[in-house]
């Protein structure tokens, strides 16, 4: 069964060939005008000019709307029970974020059954789809024992492959007075409890939660166990946490809100990608991270949203797209491709992310001639359709279509 999507106003395809202008830039992003593309087995089987599309089982008419990759979420920590809206209104009523309500939700997702995070795991993985978002990363992270983390690592699976262990997200405190063992469980019990259902390690890398050393200790275990380096690094203030995940190998340093210009220059000449987040700074009302710098360094930027119950309750990568043109100053194609093809890369994952022959068929049909108006119409649901690997998962398309 083969699917023809033809009369696309925009296709997004991120092919360098498709850059604005012919130029290809570090920032890859590409798009054809008045194209069209065949699904075909759950890949891209073809796409190019509307005028030369081949004949298909299917033919759905886009009526010159945009068309898309998929977005590539690299950043979320979906496992968690409770909420925590009071914290939230305080923190706008003036007071300040310090993860210390990290404590709140590992609390109330002990207490929960299996029953109660699968839902809430579901019911935001659904979510993310109708938004358009076809590849996830999902951190635990909320359990802190071996038991519990196993727990989250477990549920996680049960809705992507892209599962982080963050054992290592804060000490918890039944051993605040003992973080050498905390960070023995880490990276021995908890570690090898954790490690067949994740593909990567991740370390909140920060002060007040795990330093230089204990990170890197922290990572090293991780690759031992098979898993790849990813690092909650600068989020709340100065440290070390970029220069630990580039050492590292890290495919991701995520936040990235304070850097030196060290930083700066370790992650341009390193493999490592500056995941961010401008969803936490809109939600704890710090200062957005400095995107220009890095894009002028030639690092390579990725845009996640970081959804979790406290710093940043979003799942929107189109609100992500917005505020990083609005309030980052990325031209909206860096924003898009940041959103796309950048998260792919924060997860070393070739399939997604961009529109060509052989790509995963992981799309979405925006109602709106272009990825401009991601950004151009904030706040509003655009995403008419989503197909994931091929098949249509979400279907919001317009009667006249
Ligand atoms: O990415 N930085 C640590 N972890 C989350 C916040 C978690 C929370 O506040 O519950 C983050 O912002
Ligand atoms: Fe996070």
């Amino acid at each position: 069964m083969s699917t023809l999507i033809t009369n696309i106003g925009e296709l997004v395809t991120n092919a360098p060939e498709h850059a604005p202008g012919g130029a290809s830039g570090p920032v890859g992003f590409g798009a054809l005008s008045d194209a069209a593309l065949v699904i075909e087995d759950g890949y891209v089987a073809w796409c190019g000019p509307a005028a030369r599309a081949p004949a298909a089982d299917e033919v759905i008419n886009a009526g010159g709307r945009a068309v898309l990759p998929g977005f590539v979420d690299s950043h979320t920590h979906l496992v968690f029970a409770g909420e925590r809206s009071a914290e939230f209104a305080a923190r706008m009523a003036g007071q300040r974020y310090q993860a210390g309500g990290i404590f709140t939700t590992v609390a109330a997702t002990r207490q929960a059954s299996d029953a109660q995070l699968r839902a809430v795991v579901r019911r935001l993985a659904a979510e993310m789809l109708r938004q358009g978002t076809t590849t996830f990363e999902c951190k635990s992270g909320y359990g802190l024992t071996a038991a519990h983390e196993l727990r989250c690592v477990r549920l996680a699976a049960e809705v992507t492959d892209e599962v982080t262990y963050l054992g290592a997200h804060v000490v918890p405190r039944e051993f605040a007075d003992d973080a050498d063992a905390y960070l023995a469980l880490v990276c021995g019990e908890m570690l090898a409890a954790c490690a067949p259902y994740a593909k990567w390690v991740d370390v909140f890398c920060e002060r007040g939660a795990f330093d230089a050393d204990q990170a890197r200790k922290i990572l090293a275990a991780g690759r031992a166990a098979g898993l790849i380096p990813r690092v909650h690094a600068g989020q709340l203030g100065p440290g070390p946490g970029v220069q630990v995940a580039v050492e590292a190998g890290a495919a991701s340093a995520d936040h990235c809100t304070y850097l030196s210009g060290e930083d700066v220059s370790a992650l341009a000449s390193s493999g490592t990608v500056a995941t961010l987040l401008p969803g936490v700074e809109f939600s704890t009302r710090q200062p957005y991270p400095d995107a220009r710098r890095l894009l002028s360094a030639g690092v390579t930027v990725a845009l996640a949203t970081d959804c979790n119950p406290g710093s940043c309750f979003t799942s929107s990568m189109s609100l992500a797209v917005a505020l990083a043109v609005r309030e980052m100053r990325m031209t909206t194609e860096e924003a898009v491709w940041a959103a796309t093809a950048g998260g792919a890369r924060a997860l070393l994952r070739t399939d997604v992310g961009h529109l060509a022959e052989g790509a995963r068929a992981d799309l979405l049909l925006l109602d709106a001639p272009s990825h401009v108006y991601l950004a151009y119409r904030p706040g509003v649901p655009q995403v008419a359709a989503v197909w994931r690997g091929g098949e249509l998962a979400v279907d919001m398309r317009p009667h006249s279509l």
